[in-house]
């Protein structure tokens, strides 16, 4: 693997990253350009990859190695990505090391942009990342948040485990064949459990983790889709290359999820809402002292996945939803998902057993893919990965071509 690092502050977070890639067992050749060795240094990369880095591509001359490299490599990742060596990229300038093994490189390209948002956002920048997108390469969207200076907006170096998981899965998606399917898609997901609040320090809640749809949003990513995720209440950490909205409440999941679908192909409803909510809510704390104990009494929440359907126009969005069940004397889990995929009249819904303690919290699943169509889909236990990329499956070949 070849990690070709920019002249961005955020290199120091990429020897995080080389240290991931490196014990898990990648062969790792570090190529820096000349200005990033101003932020971190050739003695660390060679440290941590025990091999030469240089930028230069004279070095190694005796063995061509600007054209060797790029023709060895398996992967190349360029991180930070900055905003003159996409523009290199993309318009095929050659004057360095990397830059020539950008050239000769025939595998697949991970960019992972990091700058600040005006130079992201600059139609120069915008037109770069398009082209390289349309060659195949996945150039992930920057995070969020604070940037070196006083400023924060988009344009920040995901954090290196999770650009690590989604390079993992992107070599792996490509080894396999995998096409980007989802490319310049926008999709919604929704994912986590809302939480009801009885006064300023107690909720219902439920046991929904969010992981389900954090793995599908990293695996429309891989696939080059563009993802915004409304995450309720999930304390993992955000997936690289996803805009994540944060909420808590089942009226806030509602309101980010109805404006978020009006600019979306698809949307999966992964997200447990809460179905009810205490019909009104103390101000101050409900003291133990002073009465019996309080009963509660509750009013319906909204069903979102119901509106959606509803509101849409046309074809789409695409709409999935996710049906926990178990199985009791009226019916089967299956019973159960057919009955509520016609109800709520979505396109998909994935019908998973939570009997004994299954699906929650747990970093696998399994479920059977219900179609409107009357398509039955079987995704046998196995990593919420592998769950999310059959979601993904059936909604890209429901899509069709872009
Ligand atoms: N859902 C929703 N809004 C709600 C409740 C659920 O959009 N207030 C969505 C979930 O995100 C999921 C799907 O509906 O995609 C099914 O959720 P589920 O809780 O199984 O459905 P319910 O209609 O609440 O049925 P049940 O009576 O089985 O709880």
């Amino acid at each position: 693997m070849v990690l070709g690092v920019g002249a961005g502050i955020a290199a120091y977070k990429v020897c995080g990253l080389l240290r991931l890639l490196t014990e898990s067992g990648h062969d790792v050749r570090v190529v820096p350009t000349e200005a990033s060795l101003r932020f971190v240094g050739a003695a660390t990369w060679e440290a941590l990859s025990g091999a030469p880095a240089t930028p230069d591509v004279f070095a190694g001359a005796g063995t061509v190695s600007h054209v060797r490299l790029g023709r060895q490599a398996e992967l190349v990742v360029v991180a930070p990505a900055t905003a003159d060596l996409l523009a290199k990229a993309a318009t095929g300038q050659a004057d360095d090391l990397l830059t020539t093994t950008l050239l000769t490189a025939r595998c697949p390209v991970v960019f992972v942009p990091a700058m600040h948002t005006e130079m992201w956002e600059h139609p120069a920048t915008r037109a770069n990342v398009d082209v390289l997108r349309s060659r195949g390469a996945l150039v992930v969207e920057p995070a969020t948040g604070r940037l070196t200076g006083d400023d924060s907006g988009p344009g920040r170096l995901p954090e290196p485990e999770e650009i690590f998981e989604l390079v993992r899965r992107f070599s792996w998606r490509a080894s396999a064949g995998g096409e980007p399917d989802l490319l310049r898609r926008r999709v919604l997901v929704s994912t986590g459990g809302t939480r009801e609040y009885l006064d300023p320090v107690r909720f219902l809640g439920n046991r929904s983790s969010g992981r389900q749809g954090f793995a599908l949003a990293r695996a429309a990513t891989v696939r080059g889709a563009l993802v915004t995720v409304v995450a309720a209440n999930v304390s993992l950490p955000h997936p690289a290359g996803a805009d994540v909205v944060r909420v808590e409440t089942t009226e806030q999941l509602r309101t980010q999820v109805l404006a978020a679908a009006a600019s979306v192909e698809a949307v999966v409803m992964a997200a447990a809402p809460a179905d009810f909510a205490p019909a009104s809510v103390s101000p101050v704390k409900i003291k133990r002292e002073g009465g019996p104990p309080p009963s509660l009494e509750l009013t319906a929440n909204p069903d979102i996945l119901a509106e959606l359907v509803a509101d849409r126009s046309g074809a789409f969005p695409v709409v999935v939803g996710f049906a926990a069940e178990t199985g009791d004397a009226t019916g089967s889990v299956l019973d159960h998902g057919r009955a509520k995929l016609a109800r709520k009249g979505c396109d998909y819904l994935v019908v998973n057993d939570v009997s004994a303690g299954r699906g929650f919290d747990r970093p696998d699943n399994e479920a059977v893919i219900l179609g409107a169509d009357g398509s039955e889909t079987v995704v046998p236990r196995g990593p919420k990965d592998q769950l999310a990329d059959a979601v993904w499956d059936v909604v890209a070949s429901r899509l069709g071509n872009p």
